[in-house]
C-alpha cells in the first residue's frame, strides 16, 4: 500500500468510527426515561441491609419492590376517583417481612408450587428437597428466593420505561437443587400501567426451575373489603385437580359445570364454599389452572372491583397460573398501616407450570440444562373500569 492509498484507508476507517460514535449518541439522545426510580434505606437483615426502590412511571403509577425476597411491598394504582390505592398487602418495614408471612409480594423459586414429598429424579438421581409444607415441598424450600438479598441494579428498558434489574446466584445443592443457577427478575413499570416480571435462568447442572411471583391482590385496596366481591373472567377451560394435601392427581379436569368456571366475570364468592371436594381440599380455591392461549398480547385474566373501580388484566408467557384466594389468612397478621389480614383478604394469580411437575411425566416440563436459558414473561396491568 502507498503512502497516498494508507491515508485514504486511515480517514475512511476514521469516517466510520465517527459514524458509529454519532448513531450512538443519537440512539442515547433519543431515549428518554419514561418515570423516575428512588433507591432509600429499607433497613437490615441477618444476611446484610436492603433497600426500597420506588419506582413511578409517568402516569402517576407507583411500584415499591425491596431487594430483599425480591418482594413488591407496595403498588400504587389509581382509582375511579383517580386517588391512588395500594392493591398488594405487605408491612411497612422490614422487620414484617423477616417474620411469618406466607409470601407477600415476594420472588418464589427455585420451584414455585409444591413438589410431592420433596422428591425427584434427574438422570437417575434422587434429590431429597425440605419438606415444609405437610408431607410436601413448597416454594422452593426453608430459604427459598423470597428470603435472600438480590443484588439490584436500577435500569432502563429499551423504550426507556425505568427498570429494577434483580440478579441472584443459587448455588449447587442450594435447598437440595443440583446446579448452580443464576436467576435474573427484571421488573419494569410501562406507561400502560404495566408491572411486566422477566425472569430469566441459567444453570450448570441439570435441574427443575419455576419462578413466579407471590403478590395478594386486593383491588378495593389493602385496607378494603375481602376480595369475595370481585369479578374475575378467566382464559381457562381446565384445571388440575388435586389431593388432598395440594398435589395434583396428573390429571386435567375441565371447569365447565363446577365451581371452577370463570368463563365470563364471576364473583369469587359464587363458588367459594361450594360444596365441591376440589373446593375443600383448598378451603376455597388454591388451584391450578390451565391457561387456553398463553400470550402477552391476550390477557388470560381480568379481575375487577366495582367497589374501587380497579380493573387488573394479567398477560403471561407460562401454561398455568395457581388461583389462591388468601383460604389460609387467619387475621393474626398485622401489615401495612397495622391493618389486619383477615381470610380471603387478597387473591394470587402465580403464573407458573404446573404443580409437582418435576413427578408428573404428562405436564409441560420445568428442567432447564446447561447451555439452555429460561425464559418466563408476567404483566398485571391496572386500568379504571370504563362505565365509571
Ligand atoms: C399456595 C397456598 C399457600 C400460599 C402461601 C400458594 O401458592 O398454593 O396453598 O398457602 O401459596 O404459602
Amino acid at each position: 500500500m502507498n503512502i497516498y492509498c494508507k491515508t485514504l484507508f486511515l480517514f475512511a476507517i476514521t469516517l466510520l468510527g465517527c459514524n458509529e460514535k454519532k448513531v450512538e449518541g443519537k440512539a442515547k439522545e433519543e431515549v428518554k426515561l419514561k418515570g423516575s426510580i428512588i433507591k432509600s434505606d429499607f433497613g437490615s437483615t441477618p444476611d446484610g441491609s436492603v433497600d426500597l426502590y420506588t419506582i413511578a412511571n409517568e402516569r402517576g403509577m407507583k411500584v415499591a419492590i425491596t431487594n430483599y425476597g425480591g418482594i413488591v411491598q407496595s403498588l400504587m394504582v389509581p382509582d375511579k376517583t383517580g386517588v391512588l390505592l395500594d392493591v398488594v398487602l405487605g408491612f411497612d418495614n422490614i422487620e414484617g417481612y423477616l417474620g411469618e408471612h406466607p409470601y407477600f409480594g415476594a420472588v418464589i423459586g427455585r420451584y414455585g408450587n409444591r413438589i410431592a414429598k420433596g422428591r425427584f429424579t434427574i438422570d437417575s438421581l434422587d434429590y431429597d428437597l425440605a419438606t415444609n409444607n405437610g408431607p410436601n415441598h413448597l416454594h422452593g424450600g426453608d430459604k427459598g428466593f423470597d428470603k435472600v438479598i438480590w443484588t439490584a441494579e436500577q435500569s432502563m428498558s429499551g423504550e426507556g420505561f425505568p427498570q429494577l434489574k434483580l440478579r441472584y446466584v443459587s448455588a449447587d445443592g442450594e435447598e437440595g437443587y443440583p446446579g448452580q443457577l443464576s436467576v435474573e427478575v427484571v421488573y419494569t413499570l410501562t406507561d400502560d400501567n404495566d408491572l411486566r416480571i422477566d425472569y430469566t435462568a441459567r444453570t450448570d447442572k441439570t435441574t427443575h426451575v419455576n419462578l413466579t411471583n407471590h403478590a395478594y391482590f386486593n383491588l378495593a385496596g389493602v385496607d378494603g373489603d375481602d376480595i369475595l366481591n370481585h369479578e374475575m373472567k378467566l382464559e381457562a377451560s381446565k384445571y388440575t385437580p388435586v389431593d388432598n394435601t395440594l398435589i395434583p392427581t396428573g390429571a386435567l379436569a375441565e371447569v365447565a359445570d363446577t365451581p371452577f368456571d370463570f368463563s365470563s366475570f364471576t364473583k369469587i364468592a359464587k363458588g367459594i364454599d361450594a360444596d365441591d371436594r376440589q373446593i375443600k381440599y383448598g378451603g376455597g380455591y388454591d388451584h391450578n389452572f390451565v391457561l387456553d392461549e398463553p400470550s402477552m398480547a391476550l390477557p388470560f385474566v381480568t379481575v375487577r372491583s366495582h367497589e374501587s373501580g380497579v380493573i387488573m388484566k394479567a398477560f403471561t408467557t407460562e401454561p398455568g397460573v395457581q388461583f389462591y384466594t388468601g383460604n389460609f389468612l387467619d387475621g393474626t397478621i398485622n401489615g401495612k398501616g397495622g391493618v389486619v389480614y383477615g381470610k380471603r383478604s387478597a387473591l394470587c394469580l402465580e403464573t407458573q407450570h404446573y404443580p409437582d411437575s418435576p413427578n408428573q411425566k404428562d405436564f409441560p416440563s420445568t428442567l432447564l440444562k446447561p447451555g439452555e436459558t429460561y425464559r418466563s414473561t408476567t404483566a398485571y396491568r391496572f386500568q379504571v373500569m370504563p362505565s365509571l
